[in-house]
């Protein structure tokens, strides 16, 4: 890195296609903001999605994608003093402007979380937007009534970024936790988030289910949608609650309205793209505090920028396991 370049994983788009690799990016290049020496981002679905023209995501060619960022303010910006320890992510961070798979990044100073007591910056990034979604679905379900002790809760898409921090967060606060995963070899590694009993992904993601199934778990935390949100709806017990918050298994919802109007039942939206800063500091706040993920050196798996390529085709052929941080350094 140079005072006026640093090394970046970029994304070219050229009609149907991506030229993706490790290049040099000028700091002139950078969008306006305060300017930040990046320590480490994280991999996320819509990371995959934005170096691929099919996945309609970026909105700027060439992106330096990365949607989290942990770094280290390069002078001082709105009462920020040079030096201080920042999380970015969200907003049109790594979508319509470069984001984090970068050794430099500028980000509007409201954009910025200061980074809480009781995280490092590689913690930050291993929970990353897939971590604070997983703890928004957690503080959203808590806020709606659902409690400890009333009877499991599920997890779908479990062994991913959202899935895996949500089983390890409701495991800690005392939940019985049911992970779903299409990962047969992934069992051990729930088990030890913290997951009582795991549910095969393709037994709820059929269609042709009953409206209205069996009450099997009192809330759930889905990062899958489609028909598995449809199947999961008609299997919550009375009162209970569904935090959505993604779709890798379809954007579609196939379901009828009487999980909602006989059982109660509440489909509670989870974005953290748009969250209110003040907000999102506030979780990030718990993040470090209450409601700290365990083992979180467990969930990360250290990887360099060289290595993004291979880990984002993964991620899209869903084939990843746990959090991939990147340490933008090595
Ligand atoms: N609303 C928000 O603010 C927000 C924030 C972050 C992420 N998201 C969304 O949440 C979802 C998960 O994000 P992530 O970062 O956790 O992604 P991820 O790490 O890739 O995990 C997704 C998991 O879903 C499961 N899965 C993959 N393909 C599937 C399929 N075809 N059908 C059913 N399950 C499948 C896999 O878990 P198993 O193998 O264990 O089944 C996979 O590990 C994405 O749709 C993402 O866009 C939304």
């Amino acid at each position: 890195m140079s005072a006026s370049s640093f090394r970046a994983f970029q994304a070219v788009t050229t009609g149907d296609a991506a030229e993706r690799g490790v290049t040099t990016v000028a700091v002139a290049d950078l969008p306006d903001g305060a300017l930040i020496d990046v320590h480490w981002s994280s991999v996320n679905y819509k990371d995959a999605l934005a170096s691929t023209p099919s996945g309609k995501v970026a909105r700027i060619s060439p992106i330096v994608p990365g949607i989290d960022l942990a770094g280290v303010l390069a002078e001082d910006a709105g009462g920020l003093a040079a030096g201080t320890e920042v999380i970015a992510h969200g907003y049109d961070i790594g979508v319509s402007r470069h984001g984090g798979f970068a050794e430099r990044a500028r980000v509007p100073v409201e954009w910025l979380v200061p980074l809480p007591p009781g995280l490092t910056m590689r913690e930050a990034m291993v929970i990353g937007t897939a971590g604070f979604t997983a703890a928004m679905s957690v503080v959203a379900l808590e806020d709606h009534g659902v409690r400890c002790g009333t009877g499991p809760v599920l997890v779908t898409g479990a062994t991913g970024g959202v899935g895996s921090v949500a089983v390890n967060l409701l495991a800690q606060r005392g939940y019985e936790v049911v992970a779903s995963s299409g990962k047969a070899g992934a069992h051990d590694y729930l088990r030890s988030l913290g997951a009582k009993d795991i549910v095969e992904r393709d037994t709820l993601n059929q269609a042709g289910g009953r409206p209205l199934d069996a009450m099997t778990w009192v809330a759930a935390v889905d990062c899958v949608g489609g028909q598995t949100l449809a199947n999961v709806l008609s299997r919550i017990s009375y009162g209970g609650a569904v935090a959505a918050s993604g779709l890798t298994g379809g954007a579609q919802l196939p379901t009828t309205v009487l999980p909602f109007i006989l059982r109660g039942v509440s489909l509670l939206g989870i974005d953290s793209v748009q969250t209110p800063i003040e907000r999102r500091r506030a979780v990030w706040h718990r993040l470090g505090s209450d409601l700290k993920p365990t083992g979180l050196a467990d969930i990360g798996h250290d990887i360099g920028l060289d290595e993004l390529d291979g880990v984002l085709e993964g991620i899209l052929s869903g084939a990843i396991t746990g959090r991939n941080v990147v340490d933008v350094r090595r």
